[in-house]
């Protein structure tokens, strides 16, 4: 079984990526890093998924001979700067943009171009994509972006399912930096530091556990795996 991830040098990827070979997946990988507890384990490819033109590339030098992908997880993302809206310049918008959607579209589109068939898709989402709570500014416009994006291709690949994932809070290192910003000024920080969270493995276990479950909403959907 061959699986497909983005965004393993840290967090949630770098331990779905360990699940999933222990799981007995054989694990290809595009990233900026490669942590030294998968060295020699994953085929992985350095790639900075913000140079849009390169990512192509990336993904054929990657995949090359591979014919089928029993799972795709589009994981990579970035926080982007915190703030009020008119607080943040617009080019930092499309940073976000750019790694959180673009790039998506740009691998979706290669493996269609490549002929690669694709059984499952599972785009990490976020409540952000619904909340749009103060503060979350690109990133809640990215993840909105996002599951409209995969909803898209849900409507064209009919032999792939698609969803997108909002993964709970996982205490990652993307977590990490939202819990440092003023809970005062943005209330869903509040609430963020109080709820309850799950380990990177924690959150990695229950999203293998949750891939049968996901088969059954309609492909393109946005589900937040707290809620079923
Ligand atoms: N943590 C949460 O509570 C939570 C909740 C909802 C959704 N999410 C989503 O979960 C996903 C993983 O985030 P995380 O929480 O695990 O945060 P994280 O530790 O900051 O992980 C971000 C991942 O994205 C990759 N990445 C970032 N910039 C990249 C670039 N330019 N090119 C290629 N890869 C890049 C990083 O790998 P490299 O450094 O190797 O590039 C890293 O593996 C994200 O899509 C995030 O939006 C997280």
């Amino acid at each position: 079984m061959n699986l497909f991830i983005t965004g393993i040098g840290s967090g949630l990827g770098k331990a779905l990526a360990s699940e999933a070979l222990n799981r007995g997946y054989r694990v290809y990988a595009l990233s900026r890093h490669l942590p030294r507890e998968l060295e020699g384990k994953v085929r992985f490819v350095p790639c900075d998924l913000r140079e849009l033109e390169r990512v192509g590339l990336c993904v054929k030098e990657l995949l090359e001979g591979v014919e089928e992908l029993e799972l795709v997880i589009l994981n990579a993302g970035i926080l982007g700067q915190f703030g009020d809206m008119s607080e943040v310049p617009l080019y930092k918008f499309q940073e976000v943009m750019d790694i959180n959607v673009w790039a998506n579209k740009v691998i979706l589109d290669t493996l269609k171009e490549m002929n690669v068939k694709v059984r499952q898709i599972v785009g990490i989402s976020s409540g952000a994509s619904v909340n749009c709570n103060r503060g979350w500014n690109a990133y809640s416009i990215s993840k909105a972006s996002l599951n409209c994006l995969l909803k898209l291709y849900a409507r064209e690949m009919e032999d792939t399912h698609i969803t997108a994932l909002a993964p709970g809070l996982v205490l990652t290192p993307m977590l990490e930096e939202v819990m440092k910003q003023n809970a005062q000024r943005f209330p869903s920080v509040k609430r963020i530091l109080e709820a309850p969270k799950r380990t990177p493995e924690e959150a990695s276990k229950l999203i293998f556990d949750t891939l049968p479950k996901l088969l059954e909403f309609e492909s393109g959907s946005y589900v937040d795996i707290r809620k079923i």
